[in-house]
């Protein structure tokens, strides 16, 4: 499969689109999951492509995802098949997500009349950008009946031919805010009669800092980051407001009701204090995504087999968020984390980096892990579902 994958990852490369606008995208993979024999695509949203693999015999169904979003993102790579649409760009690895995913499905439509259960093919959009493509997909009933789900990142912070298998926390919630300063607009030489919005947005952007300083258990991760401040446009008027954007990323949901209520709290606080008032948004994002212990013990062993034991790391929770997590709150679920860095090629960028690339010859491990993986996972999770969920298991 290696050279068709690494093929189809160079197209999608050299045609990104944007979260949601994913038209292209979505109809080839949906013209390469219907070239091949026994795999039933369907369209569930605009732009997500839902592939069914029924295998020969009853079973468990096991869901694998992958995502088909790009980044706005100036591509500066010089790759033979660099971007081809000014501003756009696969600057996170997605286009070998679902090259990826495209190549396990070749090879397990072939294998299905062998397989037990159904595999369950999900390809998202919109993953960069809240409210991320997963809620649609579930909502339109992607993950209806499915007894696990597995996905994976290409990482390229690792070398190419490692992975990490983390049982437990991987990847942080993440939720955003707005604040809006109110204050009173009027001559900067006369600053007696308003109420200047910069001055007070810039004490509240300094005191949300406290927050993961002074009031989150240390032992807690947590990040208050603001993203963007926006207020002004002339050196002699002092305008009316200020508009303070960020996000907050944690893993513990007391830790992210602590953030929402007191980010809230600060900023009326401090604008109080100096005779202003302010509007107060909280956006929830995405969930932290938790992988389950035994499904993620099952894949570690499988991933040893496969690429030895010394290449198989737990690795360290992350604290970027992914809405993979939309999928393991219905199902017990794990994310791979599959090194794609080579520092001897000079792949050494970070992701969303507009040099951002990943080592080819991880899209292979990828495809052999996503096969070996549901061959293994849809002959043992039967067993896995009695301990998950005794009830459906006794109603069978
Ligand atoms: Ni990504």
């Amino acid at each position: 499969m290696r050279e068709d994958v690494v093929a189809w990852r160079r197209h999608l490369h050299a045609h990104p689109e944007l979260s949601f606008q994913e038209h292209e995208t979505a109809a080839f993979v949906a013209a390469q999951l219907g070239a091949l024999d026994g795999v039933e695509v369907t369209r569930p949203t605009a732009t997500g492509v839902l592939a069914r693999i029924a295998g020969g015999r009853p079973g468990p169904t096991l869901a694998i995802r992958a995502d088909l979003d790009a980044l706005p993102i100036v591509e500066a790579t010089g790759l033979p098949f660099a971007s081809e649409r000014e501003g756009v760009m696969h600057a996170c690895g997605h286009d070998g997500h679902t090259a990826i995913l495209l190549g396990a499905a070749t090879v397990l439509s072939r294998l299905r009349e062998q397989l037990p259960g159904e595999l369950r093919l999900i390809f998202q959009p919109g993953e960069e950008t809240l409210p991320g493509g997963a809620a649609a997909l579930v909502a339109a009933g992607a993950m209806n009946g499915v007894d696990a789900v597995i996905g994976l990142h290409l990482w390229a912070p690792d070398p190419v031919d490692t992975l990490v298998v983390r049982p437990g926390r991987l990847m942080a919630a993440c939720d955003v805010f707005r604040i809006v300063v109110k204050g009173r607009g009027g001559h900067i030489g006369i600053p007696q009669d308003a109420i200047d919005p910069i001055a007070i947005g810039a004490q509240v952007v300094a005191a949300l800092q406290h927050i993961v300083a002074r009031e989150v258990d240390p032992l807690e991760p947590a990040i208050v980051g603001v993203t963007g401040f926006h207020a002004g446009d002339s050196v002699g008027v002092i305008p009316e407001t200020a508009v303070i954007a960020g996000g907050t990323n944690a893993f513990s949901p007391a830790v992210q009701e602590l953030l929402e209520r007191r980010i809230g709290e600060i900023a009326a606080g401090v604008c109080a204090a100096h005779g202003a008032t302010c509007d107060y948004e909280w956006t929830p994002g995405y969930a932290a995504v938790m992988n389950d212990e035994a499904l993620t013990a099952r894949v570690q062993e499988i991933a040893r087999e496969l690429f030895g034991a010394e290449a198989v790391r737990g690795g360290t929770p992350l604290m970027v968020g992914e809405d993979f997590s939309a999928y393991g709150q219905l199902a017990p679920s794990c994310l791979v984390l599959l090194g794609a860095g080579n520092a001897a090629r000079g792949i050494v960028q970070e992701h969303h980096h507009p040099r951002f690339d990943v080592d080819e010859a991880a899209l292979g491990h990828g495809v052999r892990l996503f096969a070996h993986a549901a061959v293994e996972l849809l002959s043992s999770l039967p067993t896995t579902s009695v301990s998950l969920d005794p009830n459906k298991e006794l109603a069978r």
